[in-house]
């Protein structure tokens, strides 16, 4: 979701504006994936690099996700909608945590569609951790060696519960992956627009979706 702090910019106004527009374009996203009969969307909300990011801003952001959480929880039980997380959810602050987890509770057994937010989220951290799992699990004997296989270093990455991304969508024309998903992104189709996130409504999403549809995907065949 990149662009949010250009948009403001466009208009004069603060960054943390482009950010709270940025939230509008989340439900539009959501609206959109339920309406496409998309499963699971993963929204890269907050990337460990971030932390960098001028303190105040940091602090807005965070609370605009709590904001949104408390808000709009209602909105995704309306919807049928299942919140979970993934990243160093532990680095968040202690009002963002809670939040998150009476979301994800609450929203436990909905079921037309999975919203999976990225938060303190680093696709090389998630590949170390996984690794660390791993690891544990061999000198436990709970796994040998010889069993690492892409399928079993897949079920210890935070993702193990969702299907790898068919489509990845980046705003504001950058064309790098960001260290979103590394692992998870392989086989992905890709699609960027130049479009800047609060600017990237349900209709944008849906020609993205139209877009994928024409794709043949080959995973490495002819
Ligand atoms: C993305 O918008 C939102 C977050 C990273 C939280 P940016 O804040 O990166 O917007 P630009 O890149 O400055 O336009
Ligand atoms: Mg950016």
């Amino acid at each position: 979701m990149d662009g949010n702090g250009r948009w403001a910019r466009e208009r004069g106004f603060a960054r943390i504006r482009g950010h709270e527009e940025g939230a509008e374009s989340v439900r539009d996203a959501i609206a959109g994936c339920i309406e496409a009969g998309v499963e699971f969307l993963t929204l890269y909300a907050f990337s460990t690099e971030n932390w960098r990011r001028p303190k105040a801003e940091v602090i807005a952001l965070m609370k605009l996700l709590e904001r949104f959480l408390k808000k709009r929880t209602p909105e995704l039980m309306e919807k049928n909608v299942r919140l979970q997380a993934i990243g160093r959810l532990t680095d968040l602050p202690a009002a963002c945590q809670r939040e998150l987890h009476c979301s994800i509770e609450a929203t436990a057994g909905n079921t037309a569609l999975t919203l999976i937010l990225a938060l303190s989220y680093s696709g090389r951290l998630e590949i170390i951790d996984a690794i660390q799992s791993l690891l544990r699990e061999i000198e436990l004997g709970h796994i040998d060696k010889a069993m690492i296989d892409p399928e079993t270093f897949s079920k210890h990455l935070y993702t193990r519960y969702y299907p790898d991304p068919d489509l990845l969508i980046r705003t504001s024309g950058e064309m790098r992956l960001s260290n979103f998903l590394l692992w998870q992104l392989s086989y992905t189709e890709i699609f960027v627009t130049s479009k800047l996130w609060p600017d990237f409504r349900k209709g944008d999403l849906l020609d993205a979706i139209r877009d994928y549809g024409n794709r043949q995907r080959r995973y490495g065949g002819i």
